[in-house]
């Protein structure tokens, strides 16, 4: 009994150890991590992971576009990161003739590479705090318009600083609500081409079915490569320029993985907050949750319906579905999360601990005693409009894209006056047009619009409708006005706009206020702007200056503790062990999944379930090559106890020894709560069996010459 006793507690301790909360700087990795990475098994140094002088793990990750993450894996600029990162390209340089997230796509040289304008990625040179010198000059009277232009000018100065590196992106950015600030120095490279894409039944397969849904089974990868110019510098597109040589480059581990082993994660996360007061948490599980998801849940299933019914729509609104529901599912799987953690009753918990700490000297009482209060009548008169904000952004200025196109054109028009702003703003329409049109089908957005106005119609409390409107309300939800307002609408015509466009002025401007759906526009957007927006501002700023004084006291009162930084888009470590969870009482999940899996899953009467013919005659033959794990199976995904969140996508999951053995691209929908509140029992990461990746780019796609370029280690 005695002994039983001892395994349980033994078992018990090594499940807490496993996950490990946090997302944390990498040059801070020595003072508060590398002790205990070590301990779970990590063998490497914090100088391995991070060092300016020598190459190190940060000169093979690259900030993805503006919210993915990516790593190098060859000395010739080799770049994977998710299907899904890369899709917004591989659907940009799709048509119904080359339909590459149908088929994929592989080059199979480097001339067959696709150039993608816009898109660039970041290697970070180095980062540094730079507090004091942000606060420079800041005296403890100075009023809070006065603080922040010391601390705009006080940025712009230390950015000024790095002055001479050219070629460099530097970055000042606030830690703990502004308690402390980071310099960041990036090299940005614009060349960079696709070089190759599975099959969306491959690269995507589950679809937004599976997604955030673990077991998985995904093959969420893509690959491009990074150019620059004869010197290895970033260089902007030339057919000229040649593979950048990065300083270093992951290695690939095909040994494959067992429970309990070390992984970490570096890469970009996005946003967290895991220091928000018990108010904030209330306001989005029981208002600002639940309403986008209604808004969502009505787009979603027109765009399904239409998408399902033509073909062409299928490829036009792939990327933009696949947007709009990834954030809706996310927001269920948060908001139960948060229910079932009793995450409000846990933070008022602390609340009441925080201030009874504040009660303990004077000095405290002084600076820190009304926050509780100033969070309490913040959020009371928040929580009046927050219906009204979110009802906004997800029915008006996002729901339709025919708001969104004149959302643009209406700023447009409002900065007439102001040239700089003027041409900048055209110059983004110029930019967004062409792409715009290509993935715009007038049918479906005359649906989307009406149905999403109804819904703000009928959930917006009606003291928050311009008077305008509430008596003829259900004219615009009419379908023959919806059809004829659409019809002889400017916006439903890419040579009507761009006409009107050519020479824009106050003549333009008149023909503008004619059209219905401008005028409809600008009527709920002039009044949201008139008598809602302000509140909100001013509401957020609020809280805002209350939060960065409840971080400043949290660091205060926990300052023998370490605390992690809510991520901010900037390159953290997160590390944890390879595991399995337990989703509900009575069932365990297994860490990871293999190609039988999928084949069990398939369905032909799904899309998302389809697997390709190819891959079946492979599962068939059991022609898995190097790339099967212990058991004979092929691997595809795998779980871990990394907290990350959105922008980890592409992330390099790293094993002991600094070797790549995943890609990551999903989290568990049990866990979603985690840019909240952690869960060490349920929050996972899922990635890509990096062997998976590897299988498909040489046995399925037989594109086996890109592997010559990488270092495998058998
Ligand atoms: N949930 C993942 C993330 O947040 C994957 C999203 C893309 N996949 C999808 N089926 N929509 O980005
Ligand atoms: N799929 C997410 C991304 O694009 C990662 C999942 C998460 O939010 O953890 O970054």
């Amino acid at each position: 009994m005695k002994k039983i006793f001892f395994i349980l507690i033994c078992l018990l301790l090594f499940k807490t150890i496993f996950a490990v909360e946090g997302m944390w700087i990498p040059t801070l990795l020595k003072k508060f991590n590398i002790e205990e990475m070590q301990k779970m098994g990590f063998k490497l140094t914090a100088e391995d992971i991070y060092d300016v002088n020598h190459a190190s793990m940060k000169d093979a990750i690259v900030l993805f576009g503006s919210g993915c993450t990516g790593e190098v894996i060859s000395d010739d600029g080799l770049l994977i990161t998710n299907h899904h990162c890369g899709f917004g390209q591989i659907q940009k340089h799709s048509t119904l003739a080359h339909d590459y997230l149908t088929d994929g796509f592989w080059a199979k040289n480097r001339f067959e590479e696709l150039v993608n304008p816009g898109l660039s990625v970041q290697f970070l040179v180095k980062m540094e705090e730079v507090t004091q010198e942000v606060m420079k000059g800041a005296k403890e009277d100075l009023k809070d318009v006065d603080l922040k232009k010391l601390i705009a000018s006080n940025i712009e100065a230390i950015k000024r600083s790095y002055a001479g590196i050219t070629n460099y992106l530097v970055d000042v950015k606030p830690l703990f609500y502004g308690n402390q600030y980071f310099a960041y120095v990036y090299e940005v490279f614009k060349d960079v081409r696709l070089v190759g894409a599975p099959p969306a039944s491959i690269g995507k397969f589950g679809g937004d079915t599976d997604n955030w849904v673990w077991p998985r089974h995904t093959g969420d990868f893509s690959l491009f490569r990074v150019y620059a110019g004869k010197d290895n510098k970033p260089a902007s597109y030339s057919p000229d320029n040649q593979p950048y040589h990065p300083k270093k480059f992951f290695p690939i581990n095909l040994k494959g993985i067992r429970k309990g082993d070390f992984t970490m994660v570096f890469g970009f996360p996005g946003s967290t907050q895991e220091y928000i007061p018990s108010q904030a948490v209330r306001l989005l599980i029981e208002k600002s949750n639940p309403i986008k998801v209604v808004a969502r849940t009505i787009k979603l299933g027109i765009m399904e319906n239409q998408m399902a019914a033509d073909p062409k729509v299928r490829i036009q609104y792939a990327s933009k579905y696949a947007g709009v529901s990834n954030v809706w599912k996310k927001w269920q799987g948060e908001t139960r999360g948060l229910v079932r953690l009793h995450a409000v009753e846990k933070k008022e918990k602390e609340e009441l601990e925080f201030s009874k700490w504040v009660s303990q000297n004077s000095s405290r009482e002084k600076k820190y005693g009304a926050i509780l209060e100033d969070f309490k009548k913040n959020y009371a008169e928040l929580s009046d409009i927050q219906i009204a904000y979110d009802l906004y952004n997800e029915t008006i200025l996002r729901g339709s894209d025919v708001f969104g196109l004149i959302a643009r054109v209406d700023q447009l028009a409002q900065s007439v006056n102001d040239t700089a702003k003027f041409s900048r703003q055209m110059r983004i329409i110029a930019e967004i047009l062409p792409g715009y049109f290509k993935d715009y089908d007038g049918q479906t957005d005359q649906l989307i619009l009406p149905a999403l106005l109804k819904l703000y119609f009928e959930r917006l409390d009606p003291k928050h409708l311009p008077e305008k409107l509430n008596s003829c309300k259900t004219d615009f939800i009419n379908s023959t006005w919806v059809h004829d307002a659409y019809k002889r609408s400017l916006f439903s015509d890419s040579l009507k706009i761009k006409t009107l466009l050519l020479d824009f002025g106050a003549k333009q401007i008149k023909k503008l206020q004619k059209d219905d759906l401008y005028s409809l526009y600008v009527t709920i957007s002039e009044y949201y702007r008139k008598n809602i927006e302000p509140t909100y501002l001013r509401l957020n700023q609020n809280i805002m200056k209350v939060q960065k004084a409840y971080m400043s006291a949290i660091l205060e009162m926990k300052q023998d503790q370490r605390l992690m930084a809510d991520a901010n888009l900037t390159l953290r470590v997160t590390y944890g062990k390879i595991e399995g969870y337990e989703p509900m009482d009575g069932v365990y999940y297994e860490y990871y999944t293999t190609l039988k899996g999928m084949i069990d899953k398939q369905d032909p009467n799904i899309t998302d379930y389809l697997v390709p013919e190819k891959l079946k005659q492979l599962y068939n033959a059991k022609d898995y090559g190097i790339y099967k794990n212990s058991t004979g199976e092929l691997p595809i995904a795998f779980c871990a106890s990394n907290h990350t969140t959105g922008g980890n996508s592409g992330s390099p999951v790293i094993n002991a020894n600094g070797e790549l053995i995943g890609v990551n691209f999903d989290r568990c929908w049990e866990g979603t709560m985690s840019d909240l509140l952690f869960d060490p029992e349920r929050c996972r990461n899922i990635a890509l069996d990096i062997r998976y990746a590897l299988f498909i780019i040489d046995k399925y796609a037989g594109a086996g010459y890109l592997l010559k370029e990488m270092n495998l280690i058998k």
